[in-house]
């Protein structure tokens, strides 16, 4: 039954309140037109983790938080029309300085939002230092970037657009130039924000952070397992996996299970000794260089410097405690987003899960066998959601519509 605008704005404002979740089942696609109910499970409160939600943000009327005053509208339609062109501008590659880079080439929509190399590739071919990550399920109240610089979206988009080794633009003037150049972006940002608002780099930044907010997700075999008890989603070996995750293996430190959602990470920052093989040049030598670059030049410096990028939180905190850290990386769809790591420096699963064993105890992991190994690997593919999952070998068996309950 397709639902009334009024109808889907009634869910989207009771979302997560009541368990009523709606998602979209291909948002760039048409991120409004998938909305569906479901059924509240009966068990959810004795769950692992509760009945997923979504953040509420009735404020714009969809699942959008602005922050911008004039995004933060309360009018349903336009907001979805608004977020349709930002969608738009966030595939174009007018939006760089050689017209060859989106947001969209290292944030693929069919790739779960990355780009399925090693580390980014923007503007002439000018290669980074850091594996693009997903932006499905962004934590709304964690600092953002592998080493948590940015703490706000709307602050971080602007730095994409203006990294020598991303969309290449010098200045935020020139962005914002740009945009009064291309017809369709102009169109966007006056639709947006009204035909006779100066355009600048940062309201820009609001706007595609509205798009990137309202990016959704799908329930994945795992919550449907853990959440409405439905057993057949998740094979044995799934299910082994799970135990091994949760129990012996300990990888629920850090990529959190007991939340209301599966993301799977606790947003902290650890070291997993990935950071550590970047350090030819001596670690002093490198401190020393990242100490020696300002704070406001991090966003140019980390895509140059692999070394410094190497360091992690540490860069932004200046604490040695943080050398090499990371924040956890969300799970959710992980089998469809290698490479792996900050530096996409492990090409594959089973290789990745390896890495993370080695780290599980004092033994380096002697404890896990073959068939361990491989029921970690199985178990992380029931994170893959189905829009994804013919991306995905291993997932079939959670893809199939099981019956849900008895
Ligand atoms: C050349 C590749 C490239 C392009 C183009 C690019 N990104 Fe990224 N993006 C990355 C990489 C690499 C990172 C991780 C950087 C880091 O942590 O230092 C990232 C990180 C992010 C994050 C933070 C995600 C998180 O989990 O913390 C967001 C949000 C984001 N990008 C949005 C965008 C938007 C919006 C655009 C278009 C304006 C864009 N990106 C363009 C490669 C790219
Ligand atoms: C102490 C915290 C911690 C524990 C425990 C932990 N992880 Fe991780 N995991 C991380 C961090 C941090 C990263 C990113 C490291 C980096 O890039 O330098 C990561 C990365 C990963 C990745 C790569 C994801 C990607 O998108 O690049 C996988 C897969 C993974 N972990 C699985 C596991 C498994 C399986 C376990 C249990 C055996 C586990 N982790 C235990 C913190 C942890």
């Amino acid at each position: 039954m397709r639902s009334s605008p009024r109808r889907r704005r009634f869910l989207h404002e009771r979302n997560g309140t009541n368990g009523v979740i709606a998602y979209h089942a291909f948002p760039w696609r048409s991120p409004f037109t998938h909305i569906r109910r479901v059924p509240k499970a009966p068990d959810a409160g004795r769950a692992t983790y509760g009945t997923p939600s979504f953040p509420q943000t009735p404020d714009c009327g969809c699942r959008v938080q602005c922050r911008d005053p004039v995004l933060r509208r309360r009018d349903f339609r336009s907001a979805q029309r608004r977020i349709h062109a930002w969608r738009n501008a966030f595939s174009s590659t007018a939006l760089s300085a050689d017209g060859t880079v989106s947001c969209a080439t290292c944030h693929r929509p069919e790739l779960a939002f990355t780009d399925g190399r090693a580390v980014a590739v923007g503007v002439d071919q000018r290669q980074g230092t850091r594996n693009s990550p997903t932006l499905i399920d962004l934590p709304s109240d964690a600092p953002l970037f592998w080493d948590g610089r940015r703490q706000h979206l709307e602050e971080l988009i602007v730095d994409p657009l203006t990294s020598f080794h991303e969309h290449g633009f010098a200045t935020a003037q020139d962005v914002a130039d740009r945009v009064g150049e291309v017809p369709a972006l102009r169109e966007a940002y006056a639709r947006t924000f009204g035909s006779d608002a100066a355009i600048d780099a940062q309201r820009l930044s609001a706007a595609l952070a509205a798009y990137v907010r309202s990016i959704d997700t799908e329930p994945t075999a795992l919550e449907k397992f853990l959440v409405h008890r439905d057993t057949a989603r998740l094979t044995r070996e799934q299910q082994r996996g799970l135990e091994l995750f949760r129990g012996r293996a300990g990888c629920t430190g850090c990529h959190t299970l007991d939340e209301k959602r599966a993301t799977l990470t606790d947003n902290q920052f650890h070291d997993r000794g990935i950071g550590a093989r970047h350090r030819e040049a001596g670690l002093g030598v490198v401190v020393n260089r990242a100490l020696s670059s300002e704070p406001e030049r991090l966003g140019q410096t980390i895509p140059a410097d692999a070394a410094v990028a190497a360091l992690g939180r540490f860069v932004v905190t200046r604490n040695p405690k943080d050398i090499g850290a990371f924040r956890t990386p969300t799970l959710r769809n992980v089998a469809v987003t290698g490479p792996y790591m900050h530096d996409g420096s492990i090409a594959s699963l089973a290789d990745a899960v390896d890495h993370e064993l080695y780290y599980a105890d004092e033994t380096h992991g002697a404890g896990f066998d073959a068939q361990d190994r491989q029921a970690l690997v199985a178990f992380l593919s029931a994170l893959t959601e189905a829009r994804y999952c013919h991306r995905d070998s291993t997932c079939a068996p959670s893809a199939t519509p099981a019956r849900s309950g008895p």
